[in-house]
């Protein structure tokens, strides 16, 4: 009998097939076809360099098997297989025994790799992977409305979604998935799409069984033929009392701070800002009965007209959260980007960098993760701080967060 190996699988359910994991992997264990991303058990080594970019957390998935799944079948999956009762070889180690030495193996990984993604200490325990694609949950349209000027290119819906009489329990900073409805050109049903919940824990309306997702039209041009998202555009186009299948929730360290006192460094753009929504209703809800940290957010758009949120964020007052709006394409003025913002502000953000109650969360297109981290690394070379250490100490205190796309 052949001894058993951890095997590294990919959610299918959870996965967004944004590449990430195929571009970080360094010896190209990841691949993909039209389905699924897979990873190839003769290849991986276990590095675990895929792990912490994945935004999902779809590529931490493990299996103890005697026989690796193969590339074909792992292409075929919609979900992933059940961990199997592995018989034990006569003479040799418990399950129990075995498992242990297994995840021992994976923390000294996860080590290497710059430390396991972790939550905030003073995070509430979040509920994951309570709906799955087989047996989803069926949420009710309540609004769908335009959170970007009517004239503007980018079409952003804020969408209200009722789970009736279904548990859906959310934190702030987890994310659902969407199965839209049919299927694709070769006749299989769609994947499932990840959103970030944008309404605080207890609900988009306080006390009511909702939620809420920021969600932009995606329309990609091929060869100048205009090419609608299969995803966005059926949830763009829902009606009130339209009913979605559901799944999730998802993410289990992407989540904020219970500690009143915390304080939040939030750098995001377009719709990358629907956790921090979340985050700072969560605080203003509760700011009457308890002091709080202070929240300095980044958002990066093109103009006002399409930052989402635009008319209620700029009502909010500075003692709740210090707002740098930076605009890309302005008529009169030259582009300017979050990580511009921030070296203009690095007083701001190094005396927060310097406190260890401070968490910081980077939020939206994939581009501008290099360029945040190295405004980051500027600020903190400019204040005697290195940002190599302080980042691995901050991921290691769970004060570290990144999710892009
Ligand atoms: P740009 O005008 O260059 O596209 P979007 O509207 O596509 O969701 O983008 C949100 C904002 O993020 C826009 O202002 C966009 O600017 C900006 N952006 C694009 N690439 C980067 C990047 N690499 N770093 C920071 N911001 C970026």
């Amino acid at each position: 009998m052949s001894a058993p190996l951890r095997q590294h699988l990919i959610d299918p359910e959870i996965c967004i097939r944004c590449n990430t994991c195929e571009e970080t992997c360094p010896i190209n264990a990841v691949t993909h076809n039209e389905d699924n991303y897979v990873v190839d058990a003769a290849i991986c080594n276990a590095c675990l360099d895929c792990i912490s970019p994945c935004p999902t957390g779809a590529i931490d998935n493990w299996r103890t098997v005697r026989e690796p799944y193969s590339l074909e079948e792992q292409f075929e999956w919609d979900e992933l297989p059940e961990q199997e009762e592995l018989e034990l070889d006569a003479g040799g180690d418990t399950e129990e025994a075995r498992e242990e030495e297994v995840q021992d193996l994976l923390d000294q990984a996860h080590a290497g790799a710059g430390g396991q993604v972790r939550p905030p200490a003073s995070a509430a325990k979040p509920s994951i992977n309570l709906y799955s694609r087989s047996e989803p949950a069926l949420a009710t349209v309540a609004g769908n409305f335009r959170i970007t000027q009517q004239d503007s290119q980018s079409d952003i819906r804020h969408i209200v979604l009722d789970f009736g009489n279904q548990s859906f329990p959310v934190l702030e900073g987890q994310s659902i998935g969407v199965i839209p409805p049919g299927v694709d050109a070769r006749g299989r049903p769609h994947h499932v799409r990840l959103y970030s919940v944008a309404s605080p824990r207890d609900g988009e309306r306080p006390n009511h069984n909702n939620l809420s997702l920021t969600v932009k039209r995606e329309v990609t041009q091929v060869d100048g033929v205009e090419h609608p998202g299969v995803a966005s555009s059926y949830l763009c186009d829902l009606k009130k009392g339209d009913q979605v299948q559901v799944t999730g929730p998802f993410g289990n360290s992407f989540l904020m701070p219970n500690d009143p006192e915390a304080k939040i460094i939030m750098i995001c753009t377009g719709t990358g800002s629907a956790p921090f929504r979340a985050m700072t209703e969560r605080r203003r809800r509760r700011r009457r009965r308890e002091s709080e940290g202070e929240i300095l957010l980044f958002f990066g758009a093109r103009t006002p007209a399409e930052l989402p949120y635009f008319g209620p964020l700029m009502k909010l007052p500075d003692s709740l959260i210090v707002k740098e709006l930076c605009f890309s394409r302005l008529a009169d003025k030259p582009k300017e980007y979050v990580q511009d913002r921030m070296l203009k502000r690095t007083e701001a953000v190094a005396a927060l960098l310097k406190d260890t109650r401070t968490h910081v969360y980077i939020c939206g297109l994939k581009g501008m993760e290099s360029g945040v981290k190295e405004a980051l690394e500027s600020i903190c070379r400019g204040e005697g701080l290195d940002w190599q250490s302080l980042s691995a100490e901050m991921r290691d205190t769970g004060r570290f967060h990144v999710e892009t796309y």
